[in-house]
């Protein structure tokens, strides 16, 4: 039977993410966000990655409904995933929530592949709602790509420097900017964590202060980790008791990232996006950032 969505907030949970959702009432929570196992057998200490395909679509269509089931209207729900487990989704989404973006996520892994190199992980972005009124968007930026020795601009913008924003680009479907994490002393002991400017990204895009953010496949945390740090509320479910315990962990060390009053995503001391809306405010001492 469904609870009250309070019980829920800020907490980490231990169990089988279809039993969990199952208790959690509709159109209670702000944004969902999934990265499922992909079925390519990794190691997992308590998941078989390796299913029959019908089997494997089976039970990912059975949480993808209960996303969208508990997705507010004014909600995004995300998937993320390999293009090609994403197709299937795609095309079953499409019946029940409102297709905004296929994100291309180059994250900067090295490709292999037998036919063309698969150089992306594909991010679904779906509302709940069907029109642009009715459901939460904010345009983003990222900082424009410089040379790392002479720090000059990557692109010249058809040789309209003198127009470019002072900080980044308004972000397009594809992302380039944000890299898997290789060093291992900033990694935890999961096989494939997500780095958490790509969440940042997503909860700056689709949600306001104190906002509900969901995943039911927290693994060590990466999304409740970024949604503190902005300031909203999260929920995180994963079936690894370790992966729960390195969650907990991760975030007591969480601060929220905040520059003259407006919240950013900033890794490595370098703001990786922010609201538009916002920049004037933050952009007002930019010499000291
Ligand atoms: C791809 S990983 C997620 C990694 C996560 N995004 C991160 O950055 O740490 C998938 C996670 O799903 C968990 N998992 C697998 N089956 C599950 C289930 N039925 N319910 C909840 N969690 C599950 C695994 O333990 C694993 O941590």
């Amino acid at each position: 039977m469904a609870q009250d969505i309070k019980k829920f907030e800020n907490q980490i949970i231990l169990g089988d993410c279809l039993e969990i959702m199952k208790t959690i009432p509709d159109n209670s929570v702000d944004m969902t966000f999934a990265d499922p196992p992909f079925n390519l057998k990794k190691k997992y200490n308590h998941y078989e990655d390796s299913k029959e395909k019908e089997e494997y679509l089976n039970w990912c269509y059975r949480w993808i409904d209960e996303m969208v089931r508990i997705t507010k209207p004014t909600g995004s729900i995300f998937v993320h995933n390999i293009p090609r487990w994403l197709t299937y989704f795609a095309e079953y989404l499409n019946k029940i929530a409102f297709f905004r973006h296929w994100i291309a996520w180059d994250s900067g892994g090295a490709p292999l592949g037998k036919t063309l190199l698969p150089n992306h992980y594909g991010i679904l972005y779906y509302t709940k709602a069907k029109s642009p009124k009715e459901f939460k968007f904010y345009d983003i930026r990222a900082p424009h790509k410089r040379c790392r020795l002479c720090k000059g601009f990557l692109k010249d913008y058809g040789g309209k420097k003198d127009q470019m924003h002072p900080f980044g680009m308004l972000l397009s479907d594809v992302w380039t900017d944000i890299h898997r994490i290789r060093h291992k002393k900033r990694r935890d002991e999961h096989p494939c964590q997500l780095p958490v400017p790509l969440l940042e990204r997503m909860i700056l895009m689709t949600t306001d202060e104190g906002d509900i953010v969901l995943d039911p496949f927290v693994g060590t945390g990466t999304t409740a980790v970024a949604a503190k740090k902005l300031g909203r509320k999260y929920i995180g479910i994963d079936i690894d008791p370790q992966y729960i315990k390195i969650t907990e962990k991760n975030l007591k060390q969480v601060e929220e990232t905040k520059i003259n009053g407006c919240y950013v995503s900033i890794y490595l001391d370098e703001i990786r996006t922010m609201r538009d809306k916002d920049f004037k405010e933050i952009w007002k001492n930019k010499d000291n950032l």
